[in-house]
């Protein structure tokens, strides 16, 4: 049964706004710069074959900042080579803001952007009726399949699209985590399965080695500070709960039952840890890469 509680994802200012305190509370974007840097060239080393020009597919991408670090490094382990970048992304807030971060950097001319104003199912279903053979050296989807109704058709419908030694990366939040934690337990009252699925690494890792896919993974350590969800009125507080929880005005729409179990649930040792009077909630991600199909 749905949820009766309505979707966050049914705001998207309310839930661009969330995202943005929670990027401001949390250490989610420097975990994945210090991937990004550390782990992410030796994974790009290998695609393109040798090819001059190569085709990237950023899925989710909000913003663009993380694209935009991720294609840098594609940039300094493929120097001269050119760029066909596609940018999968429903929120016409969030890409405006792309464009714009694109417009600020002329070095970027080596890669041509295709804005595509769009869900991964709406791409996926243009994709398929235009009968391309276009292939894709590199796809990312960071922190995106939870808002996709089937994320394993997903991850098979662009793992198909890579072509020799391309490769998927994925980021979600690790089963381990705390978001783990609350979704094991209230995932029936907060998600409504028919827009967006409490789904983790873990998870994605059971459903691909039950198919056989071989994948290599790696842990991303995050925290963020949720201290202001438990003064009740702040407003702040109020905008993390929602983006915690992924539900609209949590605060003012959750049974009182509902919302003292999340609370104290989220302020558990199982989710969080309490320091200098903050509390500091366990945001661990963790990479999922994969291969082109054999
Ligand atoms: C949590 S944000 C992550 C943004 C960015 N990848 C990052 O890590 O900073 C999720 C993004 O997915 C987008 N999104 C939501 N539903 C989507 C869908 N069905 N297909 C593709 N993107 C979607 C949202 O608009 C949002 O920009």
């Amino acid at each position: 049964m749905g949820s009766p509680l309505k979707s966050l994802v049914h705001d998207d200012d309310r839930y661009q706004r969330s995202f943005h305190l929670f990027l401001e509370r949390s250490s989610e974007h420097q975990c994945m710069r210090d991937f990004i840097h550390s782990k992410l060239p030796d994974i790009l080393s290998s695609i393109g074959d040798g090819k001059s020009h190569l085709n990237v597919i950023g899925v989710g991408s909000g913003a663009g900042e993380i694209d935009l670090e991720m294609l840098n490094e594609l940039h300094k382990k493929h120097p001269g080579v050119t760029v066909d970048n596609e940018v999968v992304e429903p929120s016409s807030q969030q890409l405006h803001n792309y464009k714009v971060l694109v417009s600020q950097k002329p070095e970027l001319n080596y890669i041509k952007f295709t804005w595509n104003k769009m869900t991964a199912s709406e791409f996926e279903e243009r994709w398929k009726l235009s009968e391309t053979t276009k292939k894709a050296d590199f796809i990312h989807m960071i922190q995106m399949l939870y808002y996709v109704k089937d994320p394993g058709a997903t991850i098979s419908f662009f793992q198909s699209l890579l072509d020799k030694n391309g490769k998927l990366l994925i980021i979600l939040v690790s089963g381990e985590s705390g978001w783990g934690k609350l979704w094991r337990k209230y995932r029936h009252e907060l998600c409504n399965t028919e827009i967006s699925q409490c789904v983790t690494t873990g998870d994605i890792k059971s459903l691909l080695d039950s198919k056989g896919v071989s994948y290599h993974s790696f842990d991303l350590p995050s925290q963020m500070d949720i201290t202001e969800c438990f003064t009740e009125g702040d407003e702040k507080g109020e905008l993390l709960l929602d983006f915690l929880t992924e539900v609209l005005d949590f605060n003012k729409t959750a049974s009182p039952e509902l919302k003292d179990g999340v609370l104290e649930l989220l302020r558990h040792p199982d989710c969080s840890m309490e320091s200098e009077g903050r509390v500091i909630f366990n945001n661990n991600l963790g990479v999922i890469v994969i291969d082109k199909p054999n």
